[in-house]
């Protein structure tokens, strides 16, 4: 299976994923890591694990369409079967979603439907919730709003700040986000209206 990254920042859950395929416990190849930010760290990890990598940047598109066919080009070029959000941070338009029909993934720092849009942990934590944690879904034209695929808790202590609850959450995302990806690579994932069905079920 051929998996497009798309990120915009540090880049640790692209790492996670790289780390798995490389391991073999995910049947999938990273093709393509592509970047809106020239300066990602995602980027980095990319050039350092050999990945070919791709920048485009919306300012140097008139629209928001003219930006999402760019990237489109750029991973059908490169064969994606599969895109990956992690870390990005442009929403996406139909343009982008009927090139990639039920075929993008994302992750979100936060129990969906709960706390969707940014700073989740800081949402969380605002809330004053026991309980938080993250969630792969496929991307439907809505923010944050697609088929749950997996999510993952983590407890909030009293004494914790959005740093210490972002990276425990962080933790469950280099978990659940190769887990997801390795179920849709098996064939396991099938959408059902707004539930994914995973045949056979996990556990
Ligand atoms: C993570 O918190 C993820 O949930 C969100 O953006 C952040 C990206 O982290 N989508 P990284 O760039 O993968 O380290």
């Amino acid at each position: 299976l051929r998996l497009g990254i798309l990120a915009s920042g540090g880049g640790t859950n692209l790492q996670a994923i790289i780390d798995q395929c490389l391991a073999g416990s995910v049947s999938a190849e990273v093709a393509v890591v592509l970047s809106n930010k020239p300066q990602a760290g995602a980027l980095e990890r990319a050039r350092r694990a050999g990945i070919p990598v791709a920048v485009v940047e919306h300012r140097t598109h008139p629209d928001r369409e003219a930006f999402d066919q760019a990237m489109v080009e750029v991973l059908k070029k490169s064969g994606v079967e599969l895109v990956v959000l992690a870390g990005f941070m442009r929403i996406l338009t139909p343009v982008f979603l009927e090139a990639f029909p039920q075929r993008i993934m994302n992750i979100h720092p936060a129990l969906l439907p709960a706390f969707p849009g940014i700073h989740a942990q800081r949402q969380a934590l605002d809330y004053g919730v026991r309980i938080a944690g993250c969630t792969v879904h496929f991307v439907d034209p809505g923010v944050d709003s697609g088929p749950i695929i997996i999510q993952a808790a983590v407890p909030v202590r009293d004494d914790d700040n959005e740093t210490t609850l972002s990276r425990r959450i962080l933790e469950q995302e280099h978990r659940i986000y190769p887990q997801a990806i390795r179920l849709f690579a098996e064939g396991r994932l099938r959408i059902e209206g707004r539930r994914v069905r995973i045949t056979p079920p996990l556990m």
